[in-house]
Formats: structure tokens, sequence, C-alpha cells
């Protein structure tokens, strides 16, 4: 019996009260980790040069989800294993049933949750069939295996990682030993026969998935599936990629048939009011490779209590407070008494700086109570003394409000940009350019 910290599976035969590892406190778990298998040294295995091993021999499979298949670089990769995060109730079973009913290969989908039953029903609503889909409800990673080395699927699905117990250690199913050890031996199994693997894995409380870090080490690819579950879109993100880039996102939206792509995301980002109200502003927003338009809305009020409110969603509160600041030192807007809220439609989480200028403008349209012009849109980056900083993928950005009919882009003076035929392109250099030039 040994203590195993429970987030990066440092082992200590004494409790500790904060991991000496990786500093957490409170994170020792009594565990039973005594492998009951013993180590056979092998010495016989004969090296390979790199220059005579084959990337071509390694197969790589598209999902058919052309979201996926962006957000993997190039598809799945034989061998390889996927693991997916998020929160509970945000679509991750119907993602990867999805795939399983979409995909043109034999597929064991495993389920330690669900019954094959349950799984029809939510199969049902898919409304997609594929005959090679084989669903198999267990729990037990021995089993599972006899099962794969008889119907040798192109593609293994386990839904959930927690849910599956090895006889090979004697610990509680979901305990950290049992997840990292059927975790490894699930990535060995893909490398021994090139089937891809993908595991589906809890959440904690943080965001983080739940057990050891070391996990996310240990697989070849992180994505991450997040969203509000109050609002239908949802992006798929990547952490981690050893095959490709980890830039890019898939956009869905949850419909009654399960996961919708969403090929035109500007389309649906923007509000469609015909009313003008002030406190709104487009961005045109990059995330990943894609651009596209996003609305931001601000409402900021007289304070009614001592402390004001500072509330975002979709965007990171600190960043909001930084804005704050450099409008309240470099523009003299005196906002340290009101109430401020900040929005992005949609339920989405962006992260990108260059929505910083749409985010002051927002805020001071709602502060002034002024509308912005409906077809003006924003890409730029505010810096710390007040000055409008260029952006990446400028010419996109600029692509795509001409595309959606937008009449002027405000960016920064350094960005070097010809691409403009229709659309006005306005140049700043500064927060107090940019309230000049917009009035
Ligand atoms: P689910 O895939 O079970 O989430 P997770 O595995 O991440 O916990 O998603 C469940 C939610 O999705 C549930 O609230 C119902 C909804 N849903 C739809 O709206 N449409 C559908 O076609 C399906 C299958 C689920
Ligand atoms: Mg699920």
């Amino acid at each position: 019996m040994l203590y195993v910290c429970k987030e990066c599976g440092q082992t200590s035969p004494k409790k500790m009260g904060k991991c000496f590892r990786c500093g957490k406190w409170d994170a020792f778990v009594l565990e039973n980790n005594d492998l009951k298998t013993k180590k056979v040294i092998n010495t016989n295995k004969t090296l390979t040069k790199i220059s005579h091993t084959n990337a071509e021999k390694v197969k790589e499979f598209t999902t058919n989800i052309n979201e996926m298949d962006r957000v993997l670089g190039r598809g799945m990769v034989g061998g390889s294993t996927i693991l997916i995060g998020g929160e509970p109730g945000i679509g991750k079973s119907t993602l990867f049933l999805q795939i399983s009913l979409k995909i043109n290969s034999r597929v064991l989908y495993v389920s330690g949750e669900e019954s094959e039953n349950q799984i029809k029903i939510r199969a049902n609503r898919i409304k997609h069939s594929n005959k090679e889909c084989l669903i198999y409800s267990e729990n037990k990673l021995e089993n599972i295996f006899a099962q794969a080395e008889k119907i040798k699927p192109n593609i293994l699905i386990i839904d959930s990682i927690q849910t599956l117990t090895t006889k090979t250690v004697d610990s509680l199913q979901g305990s950290i030993t049992q997840l990292k050890t059927c975790t490894a031996e699930l990535i060995n199994f893909g490398k021994r026969t090139s089937i891809p693997v993908m595991l589906i894995g809890h959440i904690n409380k943080d965001g983080n998935i739940a057990g050891p870090k070391v996990l996310e080490h240990m697989v070849d690819t992180v994505l991450q599936f997040e969203g509000d579950r109050n609002h239908l879109y949802r992006i798929l993100r990547v952490k981690k990629n050893r095959f490709g880039s980890t830039n890019e996102i898939g956009i869905y939206e949850m419909v009654s048939e399960g996961l919708k792509e969403i090929i035109n995301p500007s389309e649906i980002l923007i509000g469609k009011s015909d009313e003008k109200l002030s406190g709104t502003a487009i961005c045109a927003s990059v995330e990943g490779s894609r651009p596209f338009l996003i609305e931001v809305q601000a409402l900021v009020s007289t304070a009614v209590y001592g402390t004001p409110q500072r509330s975002t969603t979709g965007i990171n509160s600190k960043r909001l407070n930084m804005l704050l600041a450099v409008l309240e030192k470099r523009a003299g807007f005196h906002l340290g008494s009101k109430d401020i809220f900040l929005n992005i439609t949609g339920g989405l989480k962006v992260e990108d700086t260059g929505n910083d200028l749409a985010i002051i403008v927002a805020i001071l349209s709602s502060n002034n109570d002024i509308n912005v012009p409906e077809n003006y849109c924003f890409a730029a980056e505010v810096g710390l003394s007040g000055e409008i900083r260029p952006v990446s993928r400028v010419d996109q950005r600029i692509k795509e409000a001409e595309k959606l009919g937008f009449s002027k882009i405000f960016i920064s003076k350094y960005c070097d940009t010809t691409v403009a035929k229709k659309i006005e392109v306005v140049y700043l250099t500064s927060v107090e350019d940019l309230i000049d030039k917009i009035s």
C-alpha cells in the first residue's frame, strides 16, 4: 500500500500534506498499487536505424466529420491514442458515437457507463448508420482486449477511461493506479496493433482531466470539448497533438440529431437584430487558423454596492481588468465606480487578443450610450500604454469581414495589408485615435 498524489502520480510511503513533486496540497490518497505481474527484461529486440523506418506505413483515417479531421490535422493516425475531456453532458459520448456511425470502418465502441440498449437510443437520434459499428458494454480491460483481438476493429473507442479496471492492479475503479495502468495498456495495445484508440475522460472541478497529469503526457493527442451547457455551441480544442498543430478548433452545435458541424461560424455568431443597440461591437476574430466574426456585448452601469462588479462570459476576466485600466489611465474614462458585464454571444470562449479593440469599443458604447454603426468591425490588440497593436492573420480577418458585408474595419497602423477591396480599412495608433476616428 502506498500513498499516491492525485495530481502527478508521485508515490510516498507516508501521507504528505503537500506533494513534494508538484506542490499540490492535500492530494495524497492511499492506494494498493502492487503490480501482480513480474517485469521481464528483454534484450533480444534488434533496433532499427531511423533511416530505415517507414513513415508511410503508418495508416491515417479520416473520421468523415470535417470539423474533427480539421482539429486532428491529418485525421487519425494508426496506433495513436486520443484523449478527449469535457464537462458532463457536453457531448463527448455523442461526438464519439457519431464518429463511429459516420466512419466507413469497423469500430468497437466500448462503454463502461451505458448499456447497449441505452447506446442504441442515442444512436437512433444521430440517424447515421454503420453496419460495422459494434457496441460493447464492459469495463474489464482484459475482456475488451480479448474482444478487440477477435473482431479486429479499425478503431477502438473507450467511454470512459475512468470506468475501466484491470486485473493487473488491485486498487479501486477510477483510482490513479487503475487509470495509469489501463491507459498505459491501451497505448501499448494501440502501438502493437496499429489500431487508433480514442478515450473519453472525465474532468475534475478545475477543468482538467480527472486523474494524474501523466495521463495527458502519455497519450498522443489531448482534445478538450468545451462550451456552455446552456448554450448550443461547442468548441473542440486541441491541447496537445503529436501529429499536427495545436491551433485548430472545431465548432459544433448540439441539435436533436446529435452534433452538427458549423461551417460558417460568423453567420450564426453575429446577432441579427434590426434595432440599434448600444454596447455591442463586432470583432473579426481568429481561433485556430480560421477567421470568424463574433459579437461582444458590454453593459456598464452605476454600481449599487460599494465594490463594483466585473463579470465576464467567454473572455478572460483578467484581460477585461487590464483593458479597463488602460481606458482609465490612457483615455481618461473613469469606470472605477461602474459595474461592468461582458459577454460573447453564443456562449463561446475566445482567447484571441485581437478581440481587445472590440471589447473596448463595446464598453465605451455602453458607457456613453452611443451605438456603434452595425457595419463596423474591429481587429486589434490593445497594449498597456494604450497603443493599438497588430494581430496575426489580418488579411484573413479583412476578407471574412468583407465577405459578410461589413463596410469598415479598424486595425492597427502597423498592419501591412492590401487585400481590402470593398471594405474601408481604418488604421489606428492609440486608444485616443480610436475615439477620434469612430465618432
Ligand atoms: P453526452 O454525449 O451524453 O455528454 P457527455 O458524454 O459529455 O457527458 O451528451 C448529452 C447531452 O446532449 C444531453 O444533455 C442531451 C444532448 N443531446 C442532444 O441534444 N441531441 C442529441 O442528439 C443527443 C444524442 C444528445
Ligand atoms: Mg458520456
